[in-house]
């Protein structure tokens, strides 16, 4: 989402209309719940954009939940939106119950699974016993982004996938981060990851560049079957009017 303070310069791009223009498809969607799946703010965790992001959250009457990404303070998140009693120090990381499944919710804002966060992990996949949902910001996996891949990656990629590469069901996980549609199957994941509602980046070269300015989230369906079905929607971003 990457929302600045207001008047902050995000260039050209307005990401609070963003927010908002994305808050109306979900409002249409009339989902269970809703994920932010981190880098809520912009660049660094800011109390009143927490707070101006719950506000529209609550404004729809839709459950939602929330991990951090490393442009989050996961304190400061999870303090804004009442989930503080789910961190584990400075980390917020969780499992919820959703349609009968047990989703798990990972922190990476520090840019690592932290080894407690590990350990805590392998624990709960111990005692799952069928395909599980995962949400975290950081990929666990090589995208094939060369610019996010080889600048911005999850720094302890080789444990963390040790511990879900163990793990004898399948995991679909959704991630955030790297901004772009993209979705990779190794071993035993399948990996997600869900377009930004800031920018998106062109995924074929080693330096960055802007893709395209539309947004997107993703509808997710946890079907009862145990199937997960996913689709991105997309709609125009709005940019800032030059001189405005
Ligand atoms: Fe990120």
């Amino acid at each position: 989402m990457h929302i600045a303070a207001e008047g902050e310069n995000t260039f050209g791009v307005d990401v609070r209309q963003n927010f908002q223009k994305i808050i109306n498809t979900i409002r249409s969607l009339s989902p269970d719940l809703v994920v932010l799946s981190g880098d809520i703010c912009f660049d660094v965790g800011e109390e009143p954009v927490y707070h101006w992001v719950r506000s529209h959250l609550d404004f729809l009457k839709i459950p939602y939940t929330a991990i951090g990404g490393n442009h989050d303070d996961p304190v400061m998140l999870a303090k804004a939106f009442h989930i503080d009693h789910q961190l584990q120090g400075k980390e917020l990381y969780y499992k919820r119950q959703l349609n009968g499944q047990t989703v798990l919710f990972l922190e990476t804002s520090y840019g690592v699974v932290s080894e407690n966060q590990l350990t805590w992990l392998k624990n709960e996949l111990a005692h799952l016993d069928s395909d599980t949902v995962i949400f975290m910001h950081h990929p666990p996996v090589i995208c094939g982004v060369p610019f996010m891949d080889n600048n911005h990656a999850l720094r302890n990629m080789d444990k963390v996938q040790e511990v879900l590469f163990n793990f004898p069901h399948h995991l679909t996980i959704f991630c955030g981060h790297y901004h772009v549609e993209k979705t990779i199957c190794l071993h035993n994941l399948t990996v997600h990851i869900t377009p930004s509602t800031y920018f998106q980046i062109d995924w074929h070269l080693e330096g960055f560049k802007i893709d395209h300015y539309r947004i997107g989230c993703r509808e997710i369906n946890l079907r009862k079957d145990g199937a997960v079905e996913s689709t991105v929607i997309y709609q125009e971003g709005n940019l800032i009017a030059s001189g405005s």
